[in-house]
């Protein structure tokens, strides 16, 4: 049985700390929403769906905790635990989406039932992310076939997504209609979500898999040996420029190099219609220590200088389709876009 990336018990969360995968398999339970607050900004858990989630189930558990009568005063403290939601990882735009939908359900004529409503929302984000996966890797399924050997960047299994899983959902969904196929995983440094994480989760899905370094993506790709790439996202513009995990945009430039389809598979949660093109989403730049060290253990030497921009902007013209559970959509993205979020 797949474990779950976050569980709602009533009075508190059950987060499965992400950062301890695949030695270790324990359990956070989190009552205070800093707390929760602090997993998502450390990592604990993470991936742009669950980021959502997380923060959809911490306002509520803050909100539980307000102790005021006085509903004006509720709703600014209610709002000041939304921004130190805000403030926890700048590029999935599923966090925000998570935070505007609770804020708009926090209506009602006394603070238990605005608390009541707020909790509902917070599981129906949950259940709708749990479909909207399941429905997107059912569609995109078609999109491989039989034999294929797909390659894969960072982690969006159901770790990341809760449910079915974006790009892993996909390929799933793909050998559960019958077809072989074998996958290809980056290690993703510099947090090696990769390594630790994508594999582990297809070798329990029973898919076979062969674990690379960042850097031999090119060589797999010019040997002739990849059919299709498949990616998740942190998000897309308005026009399909996409921001997923460093390194996805060196792919995407390298495939259509090589002319191999690359594919974006991401709910509609996802999506930000309000930017205009991926120059607009901002890029979380994270500790240097990340780079210089690996678990802890330094790799360069003491003092050096290190850069860790969290993600890329893969522009619209290398991406060959978008796959939500709306639809595929191709190239031109803006108008397709629209019609699916609207
Ligand atoms: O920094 P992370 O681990 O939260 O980033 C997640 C990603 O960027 C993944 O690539 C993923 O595809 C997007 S979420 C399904």
């Amino acid at each position: 049985m797949a474990l779950e990336a976050i569980e709602w018990l009533g009075n508190r969360l059950r987060i499965l700390d992400q950062s301890k995968l695949p030695w270790e398999q324990s359990f956070i339970d989190l009552s205070d929403y800093r707390d929760v607050a602090l997993a998502i900004t450390e990592m604990k858990i993470r991936g742009a769906p669950v980021i959502g989630i997380a923060a959809a189930y911490g306002i509520a558990l803050g909100a539980q905790d307000i102790t005021t009568a006085n509903k004006e005063e509720f709703l600014v403290k209610l709002e000041q635990i939304m921004q130190t939601f805000a403030a926890t990882r700048p590029t999935a735009v599923n966090l925000f989406q998570a935070i505007n939908r609770i804020k708009e359900a926090a209506i009602g004529d006394s603070i238990p039932e605005i608390k009541r409503r707020v909790i509902d929302e917070a599981k129906q984000i949950y259940q709708e992310e749990i479909e909207a996966t399941r429905r997107l890797s059912q569609l995109g399924a078609d999109l491989i076939e039989d034999g294929f050997t797909i390659l894969t960047h960072c982690n969006a299994g159901p770790l990341a997504t809760a449910g079915y899983g974006t790009a892993l959902g996909v390929i799933k969904a793909a050998k559960e209609q019958g077809k072989r196929l074998s996958v290809i995983a980056t290690e993703t440094r510099p947090l090696l979500q990769g390594a630790s994480l994508t594999v582990w989760e297809l070798q329990q899905a029973d898919i076979s898999v062969t674990l690379i370094t960042d850097s031999m993506a090119g060589y797999f790709m010019n040997q002739g040996k990849i059919n299709c790439i498949i990616v998740g996202a942190d998000r897309i513009a308005g026009n399909g420029d996409v921001a997923n995990k460093i390194g996805t945009y060196t792919l995407a430039v390298l495939a259509k190099e090589n002319n191999i389809p690359f594919y974006v598979a991401a709910p509609i949660s996802t999506i930000d219609l309000s930017l205009s093109s991926g120059a607009k989403i901002p890029i979380e730049e994270r500790n240097p220590e990340e780079v210089t060290h690996i678990h802890g253990v330094p790799i360069a030497p003491k003092g050096i200088k290190a850069a860790n921009p969290a993600f890329d902007i893969t522009p619209y013209n290398y991406i060959s389709a978008i796959i939500t559970e709306e639809g595929i959509i191709r190239g031109p993205y803006t108008e397709g876009l629209r019609v699916i979020v609207c």
